[in-house]
């Protein structure tokens, strides 16, 4: 069932080429903002052994796992190669006056 928008915090409050961590209702999120400027969204848990990609590092559009260096794109989700080769679900996400909002469903 869709939850619709979420607010997840200012334009500022994340760096170019970095992320956050985001929790809501249970579930935990990463959100990103692209070196162009756009903002992401995915899950925030590495879907190897669930540890949390918002301790890792972006590289382009690359999220790399903190635990062992397991890639995804973070605009697609998609798994890079091994260890992960899970996809990570992603979320639409936007800027509204300022505010990032990620669409959780
Ligand atoms: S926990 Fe992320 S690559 Fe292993």
């Amino acid at each position: 069932m869709s939850q619709g928008w979420v607010e997840v915090c200012g334009v500022d409050d994340i760096d170019e080429e970095d992320l956050i961590r985001f929790d809501h209702d249970g579930r935990t999120f990463a959100v990103y903002r692209s070196s162009d400027g756009g903002y992401y969204a995915t899950d925030g848990l590495c879907t190897h052994e669930q540890i949390h990609l918002a301790d890792g590092l972006v590289m382009d559009e690359i999220i790399e796992c903190p635990k062992h260096n397991g890639r995804f794109n973070y605009k697609t989700g998609e798994a890079m190669g091994a260890p992960v080769c899970v996809n990570l679900k992603t979320y639409p996400a936007k800027v509204e006056a300022g505010t990032v909002f990620i669409a959780i469903s």
